[in-house]
């Protein structure tokens, strides 16, 4: 073995029919309803305007703007795809996700206790309900909402590029526009919660997910899985919806699709030049194999940009593999310490009061811990 191979590794996984003994297959419960789509997010903040600004230069499509309440769009057909309102906070408020036409509203209202929306409170039109995920967060599910005409997209680069085995582009050159990164539609959002157990059974339960990729700590439980929509025969994103184990329940960022890797790239520029904080990349990601672009937002909530992902139909079958920072991304710039729990004492605080209230055990903290701290890139 050369000295290279001796530490140049690359992650494990495992199909869910092949799991290695120490690894717990995660129990899927009968589904509800059905979620055909993520359809946008609600955020409250104090200063509406310094988010237009951001969400212009992101390379959102403002669609309404006053004091109050602000909405943007991608140029795909979704009609909203985020929108904030004017409060006290600056928070999440929730998730709203398309729910399929044979999905029966009425059941969330018997089973889950839900709430039918009041038709003002829709965006769009159609109608809807409003329930909480075990961590308390308002999730709405919809259907009928409006669509719109796809906006004016440019070419995908890709189409026209020089690979090792094929000439496409000859006699042009790439010359991409240096403006902000169109983003053509919401891809998905990563929570973190400390009851990774009840969140997962939760969502799957009422938006009909599949499992596309589950992570394990070193005791073989899950305690990350990547979520996908379930489309039958059409092709869905590796991941929608990600529920992440750790100390505390939180927004982690939420994903926009932009046209290629010169949309990123671009992109990049146009919010640096615009004085955004730049969080993480352009890198590859391991899971999902999205090429992506991590900012901040005014308020330090993360966004990213991201192309090329994986689509899987419904019966591709879940993957398993164990959790380590490192296996976040397969290539591009290190991942910043702050995507991890800073080590502090408002989280020291937190982490007792979790082992006191029983909500999690030293063992479990341990070995997040462990697959934490485990050095991402050894030959580094
Ligand atoms: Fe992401």
């Amino acid at each position: 073995m050369s000295s290279s191979s001796a530490v140049l590794r690359q992650a494990q996984s495992w199909s869910e029919s092949r799991l290695p003994d120490f690894v717990q297959p995660l129990q899927r419960p009968a589904a509800i309803g059905r979620a055909q789509a993520l359809a946008f997010l609600r955020w409250e903040k104090k200063d509406l305007a310094a988010t237009e600004r951001f969400w212009r230069d992101f390379g959102f499509h403002i669609r309404s703007s006053s004091p109050q309440r602000l909405s943007a769009r991608g140029a795909g057909t979704s009609a909203c795809i985020v929108m904030a309102q004017q409060g006290r906070h600056n928070r999440l408020l929730g998730l709203a996700f398309e729910m399929s036409a044979d999905t029966d509203l009425q059941r969330y209202v018997q089973q889950e206790g839900a709430q039918w929306l009041p038709p003002e409170d829709l965006p769009d039109g159609g109608v809807g309900v409003a329930l909480q995920d075990p961590s308390g967060r308002s999730v709405w599910l919809l259907q009928g909402q409006a669509t719109l005409s796809p906006l004016p997209q440019r070419a995908a680069v890709t189409l026209q590029t020089n690979d090792g085995q094929t000439v496409r582009r000859v006699n042009q050159m790439v010359r991409t526009p240096l403006a902000p990164a169109q983003v053509l539609r919401l891809g998905h959002v990563v929570l973190q919660t400390v009851d990774f157990g009840a969140m997962a059974q939760w969502y799957m339960r009422v938006l009909g997910l599949i499992p596309t990729d589950v992570q394990c700590l070193a005791d073989g439980l899950p305690a990350l899985c990547f979520f996908r929509l379930n489309l039958g025969a059409t092709p869905a994103d590796h991941h929608s919806l990600v529920i992440v184990g750790g100390i505390e329940d939180k927004y982690e960022h939420s994903a926009y699709e932009v046209t290629d890797l010169d949309a990123l790239g671009q992109g990049q520029q146009v919010l640096r030049a615009q004085g955004h904080r730049h969080m993480w990349g352009i890198g590859r990601h391991l899971l999902g194999s999205q090429l992506f672009d991590y900012w901040r937002d005014p308020e330090g909530f993360e966004y990213e940009h991201y192309t090329d992902g994986d689509v899987f139909t419904a019966d591709f079958e879940t993957q398993y593999s164990q959790l380590d920072f490192g296996g976040i991304w397969a290539w591009g710039a290190d991942a910043p310490e702050s995507m991890k729990p800073p080590k502090n004492l408002r989280n020291a605080l937190r982490i007792l009061g979790l082992l006191l209230r029983k909500k999690i055990s030293g063992a479990r903290l341990r070995q997040m811990d462990q697959a934490l701290s485990a050095p991402a890139r050894p030959w580094l």
